[in-house]
């Protein structure tokens, strides 16, 4: 006899781990209205005080990932690989990373996010460039991954739809910080793009969504392993996120930022972030055999100009406008330029990337509600980094505003993120960590 939905949710608040079978019948039952919201809550704080063996989180990424298409990529020749990054300030990683990774010779349909929090989100920032539309449809999609080897879009209806309205049930019963429910969630609508591989930053740090190294490796290994158990390639890397990656927190000029990288220029910590994925990403995707390899070929993408060339057609297969990519300062951004000067001398020792991630949501650059819209021109300009050496009245930021805008208190707001003191601090490296399935 089948355990009726009732019985299943008491295993789990006992303790008792659920087969695949259940798991699979509780998301269809949840996606076809039999089991109610409450009942989907109950069982999400269960899991979340029980939590779930690799088999369950396996079985119910599975289940989430089925209540929706999962986009049939096998016509696109080679190992499609895609990166997922946990979230930051600063991060416009995806956009310098799958011209180029694909320009190497794999394949990478992303689908991407919107900023929500202090966090951005590439779609936000790509929409940036003048026309540049992220609505494709899936058809679309697949084609254009096929033609020109990268394609970006926003989570669609039918991509894991059971995901988007656990997500949000989650988001209103404290159930969000939960591994096996982050786990699922997130493999659950990037299995759906039809990928054969997936490399993951997983941000540490007061800018990131995991503060604590701890939580974030135990994250990082979950995700390695349910994604290898469920046959695909994953490697995760754990990355510093306490101070702002780059010199731009925005939406417009994020995007400069990463086009530069396709220049060759770009600031040391987003280029070497471009690299560190992106010679994983071409060691899964099976084009490079170490990672010093994967870094001559990227490298060769930027100076021989392939990757600017793959950008151009990506954008304007978007709708976009491919000038932005030759010229990234054509990208529009708002007039009105507010210097943060520093009140003493020293070094900056550092930068508060959530201050400066809720900064920019406070500016109108990011959103705190998913159906806000964003202003793309608005930002801030990091004039120095950590272990710069500074004078009182030297510039430490620019803040780009609205005429509407408090210049005096957002600009001491950008200043209090600020820790200025007597001796340079210990520099210390991007990755913290690389865990390989
Ligand atoms: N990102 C997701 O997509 N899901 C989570 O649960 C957390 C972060």
């Amino acid at each position: 006899m089948e355990r009726t939905f009732v019985e299943l949710l008491a295993r789990k608040r006992d303790g008792f781990a659920l087969e695949t079978r259940e798991i699979a019948r509780l998301i269809e039952g949840f996606s076809g209205g039999e089991l109610a919201d409450y009942q989907m809550s109950a069982l999400l704080m269960a899991v979340f005080f029980r939590g779930m063996s690799d088999e369950e989180t396996v079985a119910l990424t599975e289940a989430m990932l089925h209540s929706g298409k999962v986009l049939d990529l096998s016509s696109v020749p080679g190992v499609k690989v895609d990166k997922h990054s946990t979230g930051g300030v600063g991060d416009k990683i995806s956009i310098c990373l799958a011209p180029l990774v694909a320009a190497c010779g794999v394949p990478v349909p992303m689908v991407s996010g919107r900023g929500l929090g202090h966090t951005g989100g590439t779609l936000d920032k790509l929409e940036a460039i003048p026309g540049f539309r992220t609505d494709l449809s899936t058809e679309t999609f697949a084609r254009v991954v096929k033609e020109i080897g990268t394609c970006m879009i926003g989570q669609t209806k039918d991509i894991a739809p059971a995901d988007k309205r656990i997500y949000a049930l989650r988001d209103v019963t404290a159930t969000v910080e939960c591994v096996p429910l982050i786990v699922a969630s997130i493999l659950s609508k990037k299995l759906a793009e039809g990928i054969d591989g997936l490399v993951l930053d997983v941000k540490v740090g007061r800018g990131a969504f995991m503060k604590n190294l701890d939580r974030a490796r135990e994250l990082a290994t979950a995700l390695v392993r349910v994604g290898t158990k469920g046959g695909k390639r994953v490697t995760a890397v754990l990355t510093r996120m306490d101070t702002p990656l780059g010199l731009t927190i925005g939406n417009a000029n994020e995007t400069r930022e990463a086009l530069e990288v396709l220049h060759g220029k770009g600031p040391a910590d987003v280029v070497e972030c471009t690299m560190v994925l992106g010679a994983e990403m071409l060691v899964l995707g099976g084009v490079a055999k170490t990672e010093a390899e994967a870094r001559k070929q990227l490298a060769d993408a930027i100076t021989s100009g392939r990757g600017v060339a793959l950008m151009e057609k990506m954008v304007a297969a978007h709708g976009g406008d491919p000038k932005v990519v030759a010229k990234p300062e054509l990208l529009s951004i708002a007039p009105r330029a507010v210097d943060v000067p520093c009140t003493q001398d020293g070094f900056v020792t550092a930068i508060d990337a959530l201050e400066l991630g809720l900064t920019g949501v406070a500016i109108g650059a990011g959103r705190t509600r998913a159906d806000q819209p964003v202003d793309h021109g608005v930002g801030i300009d990091l004039r120095k980094k950590p272990g710069a050496a500074v004078k009182a009245g030297d510039v430490l930021a620019t803040v780009f505003l609205r005429d509407e805008h408090d210049a005096a208190q957002i600009a001491a707001r950008v200043a209090g993120a600020f820790t200025v003191g007597s001796a340079a601090p210990a520099e210390e490296a991007l990755v913290i960590e690389t865990i390989r399935g």
